[in-house]
């Protein structure tokens, strides 16, 4: 049973679903019909014809479409150009590890808002707004990474009014948005305070992640804003990339391709949620309805350094759940399963590793 390697770590699409025929033949036309724009400097905001794209599927104007190499990136620019030095950060607690280190390197004071299985806590969130309002507010309200949990849409409600009312951002990170694998879709916090948030998403869970193409959209001016500091970094973002994504887009393939991502997760998903309930009855999460993770909370009291150890001398790579909180010792209890990565059968078996070593 323990023979071969199970990597829980992975918050990644497997490489065999990338659709390497359609993008090599989208590369292909883009480059024969659009050479001289797609090989010579361009400026940031992005390739024109794919923010136009991007604008039209979200029925807002191109004015407030940023592209760049990855959402990421973008979230770097919003933390290098929103932050003044010293300023609050609020995050999800937990909440995804990369976007807490960008807000400590920005200076940021990161404060951890604790996240029930629908949204954060708005009590402990009302409590620290008096305590200081912070610059930002980053938030993964669908199928978040690493917890699984969707924002319900009356706490999307009352944080687009709290941002509102206090005057501070709503950045919504939202790469897994379409990776919905039950129910219906929540309106997204851009929806609900246009003026307030900078939602960011991108092609690296629909599409490829190597492909390095995310986007912005906010308020024209802060669009503006962003994209002149983008200007100043790298002149513009990667153009052949954004070419090929485009012609992608345009022949309508994105659609049949999430379509086909999600038939392949489902599975995955059922087979994460049953070997939890079977092997670690006492563990607490969401049950998620799309996205990569299955996050849990362990019973008891655990040494992270010491489940690490034994898990890895089952041949289990887990990742560190205090990674994943502004506060390291609230991650002591914690687990993320990435289920996207892996197969039923590798699933199970991970999972019946853990509660052996557990
Ligand atoms: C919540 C979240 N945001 C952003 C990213 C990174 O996205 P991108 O590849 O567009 O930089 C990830 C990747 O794991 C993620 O989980």
């Amino acid at each position: 049973m323990t023979n071969r390697i199970i990597n829980f770590t992975r918050g990644m699409p497997p490489s065999d679903v990338f659709p390497v025929d359609e993008l090599v033949d989208c590369s292909r036309a883009a480059l024969q019909r659009d050479p001289s724009v797609l090989l010579q400097y361009g400026r940031s905001p992005g390739y024109p014809p794919l923010c136009a794209w991007l604008a039209q599927e979200m029925g807002i104007g191109v004015d407030r479409v940023l592209t760049g190499n990855s959402s990421l990136e973008l979230f770097a620019f919003v933390t290098q150009l929103l932050l003044p030095p010293g300023a609050r950060a609020f995050v999800e607690s937990p909440s995804y590890d990369r976007a807490i280190a960008l807000l400590q390197r920005a200076g940021a004071q990161v404060v951890g808002i604790p996240l029930e299985p629908d949204g954060v806590d708005l009590a402990a969130l009302e409590a620290e707004l008096r305590r200081g309002v912070p610059a930002l507010m980053y938030l993964i309200a669908d199928f978040q990474n690493p917890s699984g949990v969707t924002t319900s849409l009356a706490k999307r409600q009352r944080l687009a009014e709290l941002a509102r009312e206090h005057g501070f951002w709503l950045v919504e990170d939202a790469p897994y948005r379409y990776l919905r694998l039950h129910g219906e879709p929540v309106p997204t916090l851009l929806s609900l305070a246009p003026e307030r948030v900078l939602h960011l998403s991108s092609f690296s869970k629909v599409l490829a992640p190597g492909l390095r193409l995310g986007y912005l959209v906010g308020p024209s001016e802060t669009v503006t804003q962003l994209a002149a500091w983008a200007v100043d970094t790298y002149i513009g973002p990667v153009l052949p990339t954004q070419g090929m994504v485009y012609e992608y887009c345009r022949r309508g393939l994105l659609k049949t391709n999430i379509a086909r991502l999600c038939e392949l997760y489902r599975p995955r998903l059922e087979a994460a949620l049953a070997a939890a309930e079977r092997h670690l009855p006492e563990a607490k999460g969401c049950r998620p309805d799309g996205g990569f993770f299955v996050g849990l909370t362990l019973p008891g009291p655990v040494r992270m350094d010491e489940l690490l150890r034994r898990a890895a001398q089952v041949n289990l790579k887990l990742s560190d759940g205090r990674g994943f909180f502004p506060c390291p010792t609230d991650g002591e209890n914690f687990i993320r399963i990435p289920f996207s990565s892996v197969t039923p059968e590798e699933i199970e078996d991970g999972v019946a590793r853990l509660s052996l070593v557990l």
